[in-house]
């Protein structure tokens, strides 16, 4: 964020918008190895589950050298996105957006390349400065204006870095040839890299590891762990002491497991517990349960729509696994009578669904939920907490 915009800051433990860099939790070897990565020529598979930190994680790289300066960056969230037309109106959007900030003369020569949209969409006949004034409705060609975006981006001044975050979405379009069509492109490109980052590792394991898909050995993976505890302890003493306040360590280590190393959820916890202890004074170890209730609370609505959209046999599978936390077996006589559920295959069939759905994850033989304050929640309602 520029010096100039930025805003008295009241809460250093920073849940919603933009990171300033002090307030920013280590990631030092990481973004490290990705800027290292990427100016290396190679394109990035990132992973990790949800809310660990990879968005934050990628535009803290692209403020960082040499990326700021030598490269031009893109960050393309294309998750709310539902066709290859979004996708390709998002992407032009988002590259005039970036280029605009960094040089109007490159911004002009961008809409200018994308001569498969109306010519005369890039000028404010009242400014004369260049403008996007396009919707969604004026792509009619997405493959050919895709294209074109690739072409440009091949031609820029500096190389180009692009991330499309959230990746595993294409997946969900009804066009059948993206993966191919994208591969198509990206590997002809020599000035530019990229950066295809997705939480569902159902989808995004699929989509880059398969043999038979086109994104198959065509990046270098890199999955995201957990800040470690270490870090976190340094960075929420440090800030608490700045604001005269104290918190003793072993509820951030307390915080740190209980939150299973979630980088948002220890996050939002160190934000409520620092808004409730008043200057001079140390953190109170007995907030930690009333704050992860109200946690819950606050995303109740959320889950109960959630739950209304999930059928019953699947809703049974998802109660067993929350009650168990770590499932094994789930297949076995053990676990079905446990349960009380119907059959072997009916859990098997329930349990793919519920793991395409990354509701439930599978790893080394254990079915979990990785949200864990939504197993909290299912916990909490399935009566057995
Ligand atoms: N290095 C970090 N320092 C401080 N907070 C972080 C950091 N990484 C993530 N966060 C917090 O976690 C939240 C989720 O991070 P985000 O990058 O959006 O996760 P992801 O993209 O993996 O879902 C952020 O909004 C922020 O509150
Ligand atoms: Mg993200």
């Amino acid at each position: 964020m520029p010096q100039n915009q930025r805003i008295m800051i009241t809460n250093p433990f920073i849940i919603n918008g933009d990171i300033p860099s002090e307030y920013f939790c280590d990631r030092k070897e990481e973004s490290k190895k990705l800027i290292q990565m990427l100016t290396n020529g190679e394109n990035v598979c990132l992973m990790s589950p949800r809310r660990m930190g990879k968005s934050k994680l990628i535009q803290f790289c692209y403020d960082q050298e040499p990326l700021c300066s030598d490269y031009y960056c893109f960050y393309i969230d294309i998750f709310h996105t539902t066709s290859l037309r979004e996708f390709t109106y998002t992407f032009g959007r988002q590259v005039f957006s970036t280029l605009k900030s960094k040089s109007q003369k490159m911004a002009l020569w961008f809409v200018q390349a994308l001569k498969s949209l109306s010519a005369d969409f890039g000028f404010d006949p009242s400014t004369g400065m260049p403008k996007f004034s396009l919707s969604l409705g004026d792509v009619h060609n997405p493959e050919f204006t895709l294209e074109e975006i690739f072409k440009a981006l091949e031609q820029a001044d500096k190389p180009c870095i692009v991330c499309f975050d959230e990746f595993q979405q294409i997946a969900n379009y009804p066009e059948k040839n993206i993966e191919a069509l994208l591969r198509g492109h990206i590997q002809h490109l020599g000035n530019a890299n990229f950066i295809f980052s997705g939480s569902s590792r159902h989808l995004i394991t699929q989509m880059f590891y398969s043999y038979a898909r086109p994104f198959y050995n065509s990046t270098t993976s890199f999955t995201l762990d957990a800040i470690g505890l270490e870090e976190y302890t340094k960075f929420a003493t440090y800030w608490f002491n700045r604001f005269s306040k104290q918190i003793d360590p072993q509820l951030i280590a307390q915080i740190y497991q209980v939150m299973e190393r979630n980088t948002y959820y220890i996050h939002k916890t160190l934000h409520e517990l620092f808004e409730n202890t008043l200057e001079g004074e140390t953190c109170d170890t007995n907030l930690l349960p009333r704050i992860i209730d109200g946690m819950i609370e606050e995303q109740s609505n959320g889950y109960r729509q959630m739950l209304s959209l999930i059928p019953d046999r699947q809703k049974e599978v998802l109660f067993a696994i929350a009650d168990a936390g770590k499932a094994e077996k789930i297949m076995g006589t053990q676990f079905i009578r446990r349960y009380s559920l119907p059959s072997a295959s009916a859990v098997q069939s329930s349990v793919r669904k519920l793991m395409e759905t990354d509701y439930v994850t599978f790893f080394e033989g254990v079915y979990s939920i990785p949200d864990v304050l939504f197993r909290m929640y299912l916990k909490r309602i399935g009566g057995k907490e």
